[in-house]
């Protein structure tokens, strides 16, 4: 589904990702971990194709398609959604919103993200952390990708509201479905983990300083963290370099 070769991005005259790969078939969930500042976001906003940041090398493949210099509207049309990780204020009604951007149904997902009182209010106009990630995967369930770019979803969220939105999330992901049968695919930025009890990953990658450094089974990798810290990845990107 998704193709990412040697892509290197710069935001504001400094280069953030230095040669990323990444391969993502349809079905598979790819979760990634990496220290702040590392480039994490970034990512994705390179595959959405944010307009500030800037491929200076490498290309990405969507379907068989070349999307590098894709504007964000069409990479949007042909299936790829992002929920931001600081999703910002927008001067437009949210109901307004999710009626242009209808693919799917929408009521059900109104009422399972508990967000019935929020539609008449401008998009994230005093909402709190909880809220705003609950209207971002809102307004993915409306626009219903293929392939769901989802950063730090469950950031800022309480307990409850986080197994409301990873049941919502595997309602798009069509979890419900065997994995050959599956049309759709995630990226899930993480940093405890926890959404990864509920939706779950096929594979997960660590991203250290612009780079994807290691790979592996989400648990796996996840104990790895815990126990060695991010230090030890310096280490072992030392020795293969
Ligand atoms: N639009 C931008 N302009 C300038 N610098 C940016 C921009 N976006 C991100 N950066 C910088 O790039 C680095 C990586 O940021 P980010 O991708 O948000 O990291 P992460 O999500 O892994 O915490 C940081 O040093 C950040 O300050
Ligand atoms: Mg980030």
């Amino acid at each position: 589904m998704l193709e990412i070769e040697n892509l290197k991005v710069v935001a504001e005259g400094k280069e953030i990702l230095k040669g990323v790969n990444l391969k993502i078939k349809e079905g598979e969930v790819h979760a990634i971990f990496g220290p702040n500042g590392s480039g994490k976001s970034t990512l994705l906003a390179a595959i959405m194709g944010l307009p500030s940041y800037k491929i200076t090398e490498g290309r990405i493949i969507f379907r068989g398609k070349d999307i590098t210099g894709l504007p964000v509207w069409e990479r949007a049309k042909l299936g790829i959604g992002l929920a931001f990780q600081s999703p910002p204020e927008v001067s437009v009604r949210l109901d307004k919103l999710l009626e242009r951007i209808k693919k799917g149904e929408i009521e059900k997902y109104v009422d399972a993200l508990n967000m019935r009182n929020y539609l008449e209010r401008n998009i994230n106009a005093g909402f709190s952390g909880g809220e705003r990630k609950r209207g971002e995967i809102l307004q993915l369930a409306a626009q219903k990708p293929d392939l769901m770019l989802l950063d730090e979803p469950e950031s800022g969220v309480d307990m409850e509201n986080i197994y409301v939105i990873s049941k919502v999330i595997n309602e798009l992901l069509e979890k419900e479905k065997r994995i050959k049968e599956r049309k759709k695919a995630a990226i899930v930025i993480t940093h405890t983990g926890y959404i990864l009890d509920f939706v779950s990953a096929s594979i997960a990658h660590i991203m250290m300083d612009g780079k994807i450094v290691c790979s592996g089974p989400p648990a796996d990798v996840m104990r790895n963290i815990k126990k060695n810290g991010y230090e030890k990845c310096v280490e072992c990107m030392e020795v293969e370099e």
